[in-house]
């Protein structure tokens, strides 16, 4: 699995993979260290205390949280192969919606809690914490009287609009789990997540918007839910977005309004304990299905909330804006849970950043007077694409603050984002996370931390990452490797929905004793990590994960396909783009029909956001003599880089690798 790819993530060009060579170091400055939660002082202090005396540090920590029972037994976890088990705040209880609802009330009921943006320029709401106090209660309710008690699953496959976020508090409310699916995925990759979480109740809406056009949400779950095993669906509670034509399920499906809007402002909020399960995200591994990552209460909300203030170093009142979709962890963590937790003003854009035109993120920077950006690299790459006036029609001024997420951001894209969008005044935190981590774990602090483009550069409190070669060696100072981090943190996952056998295969048992990321990086003689991109065989499109074998099954399901292999390839806006080998069946000639079908069949299948960049035929693939796939050679020829294919005399028949390389897709 591992092949010790580890020097230049395939996302950056030759010319600007100078990683930590990089020249420009940009020193936290005086003004900003002063008004920080943490400067260099108190980052030093306290993630020594973190790393010391975890039970001590995180006990303090826990006080972030309004606890119905505090917790007295901190950390209880082990990494040790045939027993992991990861535990934090387990004897305490709490509710995680009255964290971020409730408790605000009295001091913030009428601050906005969330700004919603629509897709369309003239729409937008303010949301108050007492609003959404109160509909996410109107919400609870209706989902009690479908009978979702403790413990049940709940789907929620919906646009980016305020019932979102309130389905997933509301689900909180109830000690009920949540499974958001991302609104871009197929009805097959939808019916699988349903089924694997056995869902009695699925949330959606007819349609969603974006970027001007409507996307049949509703019809995706129709599709769904008459794929086999997705019967345990009862009810589909749908919200009217659009007034689109849609069909009607009787005795399915419900209306939000009808059901909701009736509903008492109060709900009572369930106690649960710290580990009882507060949502299941799917993530592609490089293998097999999607996982479902099980995240836990109190020690997830505990993590996010405390990230989230030191990261982006948020202060009272401030707007916050996190571009997110909440289909992705990233949704969750730093649209909902961390900003709601903190009280703080949370900005959710329906849309996409180019419509009506590429100025749009800085429109809205401007009409909301956002004061902290999180954004993904490949937002940048777009916008920089169209060069420095980009953003003309807006000033920025509000911004003091911007921050990176989703895939290593290359220093051109970083010093552009720094001078452009930020007006060259705003510090950027690049910030290194996954699913499986909750939140971030490895990030600038603002008031704490110098700058290097392209660097995550330093652990968060409580991370103790680590390199190793690919034996498990632990590497020392200024070294090349396999991401590793060695003891537990509290937002981390506990295990994969139902399979917690696969959960330590897939990160206990690569490198005995840690936790393995799947990614590999360096570390600079500052001490910094430089993320490299995976090593393994997941892809990272745009910010989005996709494992090359669900890639692979899909098209070998066609009938025109033999065998196909997928590889990522460098892409100057997506960080890497999708190339694939097709081996067709004996019978089928190529032709451009058979390339756009196969093309369209990926998209049905699992999404738009799998969009096959390139198809290359290729009569056969290069294996090895125990029949598997040299994927390696596989990515040099996607890249062009066919002179140092290193050895190919392992493989059974190296000729085939003169045809691939004659007929590659990219020269
Ligand atoms: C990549 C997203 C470099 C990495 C929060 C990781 C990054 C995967 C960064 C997780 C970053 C995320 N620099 N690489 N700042 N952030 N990644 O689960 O490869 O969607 O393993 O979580 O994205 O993607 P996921």
């Amino acid at each position: 699995m591992v092949d010790g790819r580890q020097t230049c993530f395939e996302g950056y060009s030759k010319d600007n993979c100078t990683m930590s060579d990089h020249p420009h170091v940009y020193p936290v400055s005086d003004d900003v260290a002063s008004k920080a939660w943490a400067d260099k002082a108190t980052y030093r202090k306290l993630y020594q205390q973190s790393v010391e005396d975890p039970q001590g540090f995180w006990k303090e920590q826990a006080a972030r949280l309004d606890w119905i029972k505090a917790p007295r037994t901190i950390k209880n976890t082990s990494y040790a192969s045939g027993n992991v088990d990861i535990r934090w705040f387990e004897d305490g209880t709490l509710n995680v919606s009255a964290n971020c609802l409730d408790r605000h009330l009295a001091t913030r009921g009428d601050q906005t809690a969330i700004i919603w943006e629509g897709d369309d320029p003239n729409e937008s709401a303010h949301i108050t914490y007492r609003e959404l106090y109160e509909r996410t209660c109107q919400l609870a309710n209706a989902l009690k009287s479908l009978g979702v008690k403790k413990g049940d699953t709940v789907t929620l496959y919906m646009p980016m609009i305020p019932e979102a976020a309130m389905a997933m508090l509301a689900c909180a409310r109830l000690g009920a789990v949540h499974s958001v699916v991302f609104g871009g995925f197929s009805p097959d990759a939808l019916a699988q997540r349903v089924k694997d979480a056995a869902s009695r109740v699925v949330i959606t809406a007819d349609e969603s918007v974006r970027g001007g056009k409507q996307v049949p949400l509703k019809d995706n779950v129709d599709a769904a839910l008459t794929r086999d095993g997705t019967d345990v669906a009862e009810t589909v509670l749908v919200v009217k977005r659009t007034g689109g034509d849609i069909e009607w399920n009787e005795g399915r499906d419900v209306w939000y309004h009808e059901l909701v809007d009736g509903q008492s402002t109060d709900c009572p909020a369930e106690e649960v304990n710290a580990e009882d399960p507060l949502f299941i995200l799917y993530t592609s591994g490089s293998t097999g299905t999607p996982k479902g990552l099980k995240h836990t209460s109190g020690g997830y909300l505990a993590y996010a909330s405390l990230t989230h203030q030191y990261v982006f170093d948020y202060r009272d009142a401030e707007v916050y804006w996190c571009t997110a979709d909440v289909g992705w962890i990233t949704g969750h963590s730093y649209i909902v849970y961390g900003p709601l937790a903190n009280g703080a003003t949370t900005l959710m854009f329906e849309g996409v950043p180019s419509y009506p035109t590429h100025g749009r993120m800085g429109d809205i920077v401007d009409k909301h007077q956002v004061s902290i950006l999180y954004t993904a690299p490949t937002a940048v790459r777009a916008l920089m694409a169209h060069g420095d006036n980009v953003m003309d029609s807006s000033k920025r001024d509000s911004l003091r603050l911007l921050g990176s997420v989703g895939e290593p951001i290359n220093p051109e894209a970083w010093e552009w984002y720094h001078r452009v969008i930020g007006n060259g005044k705003c510090p950027i935190v690049d910030t290194w996370w996954q699913t499986e981590t909750g939140g971030i774990m490895i990030t600038p602090l603002p008031g704490a931390t110098d700058l290097k483009p392209g660097s995550a550069t330093l652990p968060f409190f409580g991370v103790q990452p680590a390199l190793v070669d690919n034996e498990g060696n632990l590497l020392e100072g200024a070294a090349d490797g396999n991401l590793v981090i060695l003891d537990a943190w509290p937002g981390q996952a506990r295990s994969i929905w139902g399979n917690h056998e696969r959960f330590v295969q897939t990160y206990f048992s690569t490198y005995e004793g840690m936790y393995f990321t799947g990614d590999g990086c360096r570390r600079d003689e500052d001490g910094y990590y430089w993320i490299t991109g995976r090593v393994d065989d997941v892809l990272n499109v745009s910010g989005h994960r996709m494992g090359t074998a669900e890639i692979e099954s899909s098209l070998v399901a066609h009938d025109a396909v033999a065998e196909a292999a997928v590889v990522g390839f460098p892409h100057d806006i997506k960080g890497q783009g999708i190339y694939i080998y097709v081996t067709l069946t004996d019978e089928v000639e190529p032709s451009e029909e058979l390339r756009k079908e196969l093309t369209q069949w990926v998209r049905k299948d699992i999404g738009p956001i799998a969009s096959p960049d390139h198809i290359q035929w290729a009569p056969s693939l290069p294996k090895t003599r125990s029949g598997k796939i040299m994927r390696r050679i596989l990515r040099k020829i996607a890249a062009n880089e066919c002179d140092g294919l290193g050895d190919t005399s392992t493989l059974a028949d190296p000729s085939v690798v003169d045809d691939l390389i004659e007929h590659r897709a990219i020269r």
